[in-house]
Parts: structure tokens; C-alpha cells; sequence
């Protein structure tokens, strides 16, 4: 792979520890894809900010990398959710000991310059740059829509990886940074029935979970509308990278593709593939993080009434501090639901210690990895049925 001189030197040491450990991340990279060279990038997203999930190893890693001297992001860095509520975690059961390690992987990164979003819709919060930008994002449902949707281009990031274009400023120009990789390359056909279209985070979120098990490459929708709602977009590319590592998605009617059918059977086996309980004895919004526009539609849905059971919502403090001006964040705490900012839905201790056998949501990643995670069953439902049956 083809280097500067100033990357050369980067990669021998002359600029500090920190440069050259991220130049070999970057070289390694780039010898494993064939990329010609690297390429500057305008925005880097790092995930492995949870405790629960980089654990002391990844703690002390982040710790010795911010008290290198003179050691900063070179780019606009964002972070993934962490594994708390920062400012509440006492409130919300989270033991001292494992909040005192989620502060120091926090002060670790705040050092190294982030911007504080702990999102996994950094999309929403700040200003998205123009199309064509090259960006390293490291959460797999945000690369995916910044491909798909904003027309952005990363490859989807390891926390490894975005977290060494973070401190460089770099990424490997390979794969969906090139335009010929940016093409339909593995057809998705739906096929339902007349009556049943998809609509909603649930249908969209099962249409993900199965193309991302065996669809490859660019998948591209045929049978399905272009237009989705932001809700709708984002728990496809959620539910696609959560099995999958197809990196973006196209709607189209290309010929000549490798194809398959996604008709009310398969629909119906990833539905129940997801879901593997009836009712959930507490209610998880949030994966990937809720959007202004869904809180407004959650305060719409309550009409006033009460949650039969504990409600828990996952959205970043901009995101809350923006609903709460509005209005919206009032009318889901009145009805009787927690907030839970800057966390994720899944790697936190929270959703153990509700000490729950089963929750309900309406997301097919949060389905996936609160089952994983936390040992509890999941029923997959969408917001309207979630409201109906739980409310009073
Ligand atoms: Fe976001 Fe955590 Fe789900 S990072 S996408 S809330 S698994």
C-alpha cells in the first residue's frame, strides 16, 4: 500500500506511540482489503465505549492511549452509547464499581477529544456532511444507513479500526469508499401477499434480520417502496447489521443478480426466529437509540394513559434535551416511563438487574441481543400493539 512520507514517518514512530500503533491498524487493514493507499476522512464514529461490552482490558487500552502526550482525534469524532446513564446511573441500579469504570472509559475518550454523543444515531445530532463524504463509522446499523440513506461512504468500522482513523484522520480506501463496490450485487425480492405491506419498525426490522443472514455484498430491495420513514430505515439497517455484513442497501429493480424471496414464509420464520415470547414483563425502547421523531410519535400514541408495567427509554441527552423542550419527553415520563440517555438498550447491567423473564419491543436488534446478553426472552412488537396492550 502506497504511504506519504508523513504516514511513513507516522508508522516509524517519529510522531508519538499512539500514531504509529494506528498506522499499523491502518496498514494491516489495507493489506487485508488490497487498498491502494488511504484516504482522509471528515468524521469518525468509535464504538467500544460500554464497559460491559470492552471490559478492564479495553479500559486500560483507552487509559494508556489518552496519557500519551499530545495524543488527540485529528478528526470530528463521535462515540457509540456507553453503558450507564451518566448523569443518573445512581438513580437507575447501576453499581458504583462498574459506573466508576464507565466514567474513567469516558474521561478516557473526553480526553482524546470526542464530542460527547454517545449515539448510535449520530446521524441525528449533528450536521451530516455533504454526499460523497468519506467518513469511518464503526456501529453497524449507523454505517449502513450512512451508506444507504445519506449516501455517505464508510465501510463498516471495528471499534479497533474507526477508533485508529479517529487518530489519524484516515481510513483505507477500499471497498464502499470506491464506487464500483457501491453497486447491487445480491437481490432481496419481496413477495407478500397484497395485504400485507410493510410498514413499521417490526415488518422492516424482520426483512433486515433475514437479509442480513443471507443476503451478500450491496443487497438490493426489489418488490418495496424507496421512501421509508426515518423509523422504518433505521431498524432495517439495525436488524441488517446485527447478523449480517453487508454494509449497504439499495432499492432497484436490477436484473441478473444473485436472488432471493423474502415472501410471507420467510417472513413468518424470522418473525418467530426473533421473537420468542408472547408478552414481556417490561417494555425496552430504543435500539438503535430513539429519534426526536419517534418520541413525538410514543407521546402521541400514550393518549393520556398509564403504563401497566416498567417502561424504559433509550435516547442521547441531545436528543432527550431537545424532546423535553418540546414537550414530548414530559408526556412519556407523566405516563410513567424512565429515560435512559447516552446508553445502549442492550449492553447495559439495567436490563438484568429489572430481574425480568421477559421484556417487549419493537426492535429486531434489541431482540437479539437482550436475549443474548441478558438471558430474557423477547416478544417483538411494534409501538401501537405495545401501547394497546400495556397502557391503562
Ligand atoms: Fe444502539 Fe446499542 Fe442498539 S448501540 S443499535 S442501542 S445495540
Amino acid at each position: 500500500m502506497y504511504l506519504t512520507r508523513s504516514e511513513e514517518k507516522a508508522l516509524g514512530g517519529e510522531y508519538g506511540e499512539a500514531l504509529e500503533s494506528a498506522y499499523r491498524v491502518l496498514l494491516a487493514m489495507g493489506r487485508l482489503s488490497d487498498a491502494k493507499r488511504l484516504i482522509p476522512i471528515k468524521w469518525a464514529h468509535v464504538s467500544g465505549v460500554s464497559y460491559l461490552t470492552i471490559g478492564d482490558y479495553g479500559l486500560d487500552f483507552l487509559q494508556r492511549i489518552s496519557k500519551i502526550r499530545g495524543t488527540k482525534f485529528k478528526v470530528f469524532t463521535t462515540v457509540n452509547p456507553c453503558g450507564m446513564d451518566i448523569e443518573n446511573w445512581d438513580r437507575l441500579e447501576i453499581p458504583p464499581e462498574y459506573a466508576e469504570k464507565q466514567l474513567k472509559i469516558i474521561n478516557a475518550y473526553q480526553k482524546l477529544g470526542i464530542a460527547s454523543s454517545f449515539t448510535c444515531v449520530p446521524f441525528q445530532s449533528y450536521p451530516v456532511p455533504p454526499k460523497g463524504t468519506h467518513v469511518s463509522w464503526a456501529e453497524s446499523s449507523a454505517a449502513i444507513f450512512a451508506n444507504s440513506i445519506l449516501d455517505i461512504r464508510t465501510n463498516r468500522e471495528s471499534a479497533v479500526s474507526a477508533l485508529a482513523s479517529a487518530l489519524t484522520g484516515k481510513t483505507v480506501y477500499s471497498d464502499l469508499h470506491i464506487d464500483k463496490n457501491r453497486k447491487s450485487t445480491f437481490a432481496v425480492r419481496v413477495k407478500l401477499p397484497k395485504e400485507k405491506e410493510l410498514k413499521g419498525s417490526v415488518d422492516y426490522g424482520v426483512l433486515g434480520y433475514y437479509s442480513g443472514k443471507h443476503a451478500k455484498g450491496v443487497i438490493e430491495f426489489q418488490g418495496i417502496k424507496a421512501a421509508r420513514s426515518l423509523s422504518e430505515s433505521k431498524a432495517l439497517c439495525a436488524a441488517i447489521g446485527t447478523v449480517g455484513s453487508s454494509g449497504m442497501f439499495k432499492v432497484g429493480r436490477s436484473k441478473g443478480l444473485e436472488t432471493i424471496d423474502f415472501t410471507q414464509k420467510e417472513y413468518d420464520e424470522t418473525f418467530d426466529e426473533i421473537s420468542d415470547s408472547e408478552t414481556g414483563d417490561a417494555i425496552v425502547f430504543g435500539c438503535p437509540q430513539m429519534t426526536i421523531e419517534e418520541l413525538y410519535e410514543l407521546s402521541k400514541g400514550l393518549e393520556g394513559k398509564h403504563f401497566k408495567k416498567k417502561c424504559i427509554v433509550f435516547c442521547s441527552s441531545k436528543v432527550y434535551d431537545l424532546a423535553k423542550s418540546r414537550g414530548y419527553a414530559d408526556d412519556i415520563e407523566k405516563a410513567g416511563a424512565t429515560f435512559v440517555r447516552d446508553s445502549c438498550a442492550d449492553f447495559t447491567p439495567l436490563i438484568s438487574s429489572l430481574k425480568v423473564d421477559s421484556v417487549v419491543t419493537d426492535s429486531a436488534k434489541g431482540a437479539h441481543y437482550m436475549k443474548r446478553v441478558h438471558s430474557v426472552k423477547v416478544a417483538l412488537k411494534d409501538t401501537e400493539t405495545i401501547l394497546r396492550e400495556n397502557m391503562i
